[in-house]
């Protein structure tokens, strides 16, 4: 659910971010096109349905998110939110700075997004640290898996139920999968620990 959600969400702002960056284009360099674009009910239509698309998805997400309220998410949907009066302003008047300022905030509320899913798997932690149970908790699994392994937020699979190999654990925890982060930073000991401290999360 979460993750079919996550996708949605992706598509849908790419679209939302593409058809931004094609109006400021048309209202940069072909007015007359954009003039004829407003009178478009199809092309009204379509841009409401995207935009109604982009809010669902995300606050579908955000119900579903392991740190509901974590700042960056917090700053991303702030972005989002002070765009739209600049956007429907700017549009509609012809305020060039406005328009693109709009879209401005809006590119920075993506990469912001795309930076969050890289950082979050850079968890430094002392290589004295080796006790799977200890790694588990400071790396951050708990926030998503929970203590017992069975919390499921974020689209997370229980480990409890989880039927994967030593292999494919190992290889998940190092490069994630879907809105799991790439555990890149890990020492091998440490990832062995966390092996182990799955494993025996098993029911
Ligand atoms: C941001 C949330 C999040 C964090 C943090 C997180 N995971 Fe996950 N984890 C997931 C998601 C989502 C999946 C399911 C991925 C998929 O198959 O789509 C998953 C799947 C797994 C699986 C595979 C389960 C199975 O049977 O398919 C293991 C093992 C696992 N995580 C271990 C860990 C460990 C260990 C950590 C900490 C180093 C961790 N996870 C941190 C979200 C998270």
């Amino acid at each position: 659910m979460y993750t079919g959600l996550l996708h949605t969400h992706r598509l849908v702002v790419t679209i939302f971010l593409l058809i931004y960056v094609i109006k400021l284009g048309m209202m940069l360099f072909y007015p007359t096109g954009l003039e004829r674009l407003r009178e478009s009910k199809v092309a009204r239509i379509a841009e409401m349905v995207v935009s109604v698309l982009f809010l669902a998805t995300g606050i579908g997400l955000w119900t579903q998110t392991a740190t509901p309220m974590a700042n960056l998410l917090l700053v991303k949907v702030a972005l989002v939110f002070a765009s739209i009066p600049l956007a429907v302003i700017g549009f509609k008047k012809g305020n060039k700075v406005l328009a693109s300022l709009s879209v401005v905030l809006i590119l920075a509320s993506y990469g912001l997004g795309e930076m969050n899913k890289a950082q979050k798997g850079k968890v430094m932690i002392e290589a004295s640290v080796q006790s799977g149970k200890e790694i588990y908790a400071s790396a951050g699994c708990v926030a998503c898996h929970g203590d017992d392994g069975a919390l499921g937020l974020s689209g997370a699979k229980s480990l409890q139920a989880s039927t994967l190999t030593t292999a494919e654990i190992e290889n998940i925890i190092r490069n994630g999968k879907n809105a799991m982060p790439a555990y890149k930073t890990l020492t091998d000991a440490q990832v062995k620990a966390l092996v182990e401290h799955v494993e025996s999360l098993r029911k």
